[in-house]
């Protein structure tokens, strides 16, 4: 009966989201709270303005990875620097931590997450802490509780304190029993890392949050992000981030995935700018809580080839893996994000050639610089 009954509460929920947004209604008491219209409701994509309405408060957790400081410095340029709070669990370097606000957060800490969320008065959380694929395999326990745990623990102080709340996914949530070539939004995920199988987890329960306690979740699937200015954290697509400064630096680099592995990718801009989009997005315009978005697919052969038209000489040798090549071999070769592009205008701005040349010009710079000092 008890059963019954909570799945006639779910269809009330669901019912009056769609119908009239006043699930507020049936929610248990702690989760009643009343979030102030941030939006108009004619606000368009890449052109919210925040100079007449209250910016959003932002926490990121896990925050110093590949990720999360790009992430700051984005959201600070349109929120303000004192707006958004960087956390992790390491010390930050210190032109992070003179950058703007920076507190310790430990995501298995439940109760100091409530602390630092009332504290600042967070109102937007972007939940970027995580152990990622190749990291996970070898350390599954812990991937288990930071991954599934800690996002649990992330979900109710999100629930409880009506905070916006952003998860990413991943490629990695995808399965050899997926399609491949592209991976729609809705299909069969069976993944077989830990890693996978905790960002499945996570965009199920962060949708069941959403209709069961309106909890206002939103997630992108990434690809594998490529960054200039800061190193990967341990997942299957780092060798397209290590490759660019091994080619400026040596003319060589070695991989560790075989030459025809094909992998969907995106320079580090795009995600995160897609990252603030669907943020941003009112609400109306998200049919899904959870998006695929693509920009670039490639194999590391053709990622070499890309390399020679800037360093004419350079020279890929391969020594593969086996655990990241099974990995990637799990994975699909491309997404679909045609959901993402009609719902709320997503769009990508770097190709393979623009990524090739960023890349390239970035850690030529930076090469340059080293020589003369
Ligand atoms: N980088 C990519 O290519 C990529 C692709 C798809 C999805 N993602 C997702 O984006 C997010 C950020 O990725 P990233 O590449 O910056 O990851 P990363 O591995 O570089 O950084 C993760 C951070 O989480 C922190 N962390 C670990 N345990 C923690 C704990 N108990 N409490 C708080 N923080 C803890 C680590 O200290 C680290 O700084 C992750 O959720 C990842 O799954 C990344």
């Amino acid at each position: 009966m008890l059963a019954l009954g909570m799945l006639k509460q779910v269809a009330s929920v669901t019912a009056q989201t769609k119908a009239s947004s006043c699930w507020k209604l049936v929610l248990p008491l702690r989760f009643l709270g009343s979030a102030p219209d941030r939006f108009p409701q004619d606000a368009k994509l890449h052109s919210t303005s925040f100079s007449e309405a209250e910016p959003p408060r932002v926490l990121i957790t896990g925050g110093l990875g590949q990720l999360g400081v790009g992430l700051a410095s984005l959201l600070r340029k349109r929120f303000g620097k004192d707006n958004v709070i960087l956390s992790d669990i390491k010390k930050p370097p210190a032109h992070v931590f003179h950058s703007g606000p920076f507190v310790y957060a430990d995501i298995l800490d439940d109760k100091k997450l409530h602390e630092i969320v009332v504290n600042h008065r967070i109102s937007w959380l972007f939940h970027y802490s995580a152990l990622l694929s190749a990291v996970g395999e070898a350390n599954v326990a812990l991937a288990r509780d930071v991954n599934i745990t800690g996002l649990h623990n992330i979900l109710d102080v999100a629930a409880e304190h009506n905070v916006r709340l952003f998860v990413p996914s991943t490629i990695g949530a995808f399965g050899p029993t997926s399609p491949q070539n592209p991976a729609p939004d809705l299909c069969i995920q069976r993944p077989r890392t830990i890693y996978g199988v905790s960002k499945v987890h996570a965009e199920l329960m962060g949708e069941y949050y959403y209709y069961r306690y309106g909890l206002d979740f939103r997630c992108l699937r990434y690809p594998g992000i490529i960054s200039a200015d800061s190193q990967p954290g341990g997942g299957t697509t780092d060798y397209a981030v290590q490759i660019f400064q091994a080619a400026v630096k040596n003319g060589t680099f070695e991989c560790n995935l075989e030459a025809n592995t094909r992998l969907p990718m995106m320079y580090i801009n795009d995600c995160l700018r897609a990252t603030l989009e669907v943020m941003e997005a009112p609400a109306e315009r998200l049919s899904m809580r959870t998006y695929n978005i693509s920009a670039m697919s490639f194999t590391p052969e053709e990622l070499a080839q890309a390399l020679r038209k800037h360093v004419p000489d350079f020279q890929i040798t391969y020594c593969v893996d086996p655990l990241r090549q099974a990995i990637a071999e799990s994975w699909p070769m491309s997404l679909d994000d045609s959901n993402a592009r009609k719902d709320w205008g997503w769009n990508h701005d770097f190709d393979l050639p623009e990524l090739v040349a960023t890349m390239i010009n970035f850690h030529g710079a930076r090469t340059r610089i080293t020589q003369a000092n």
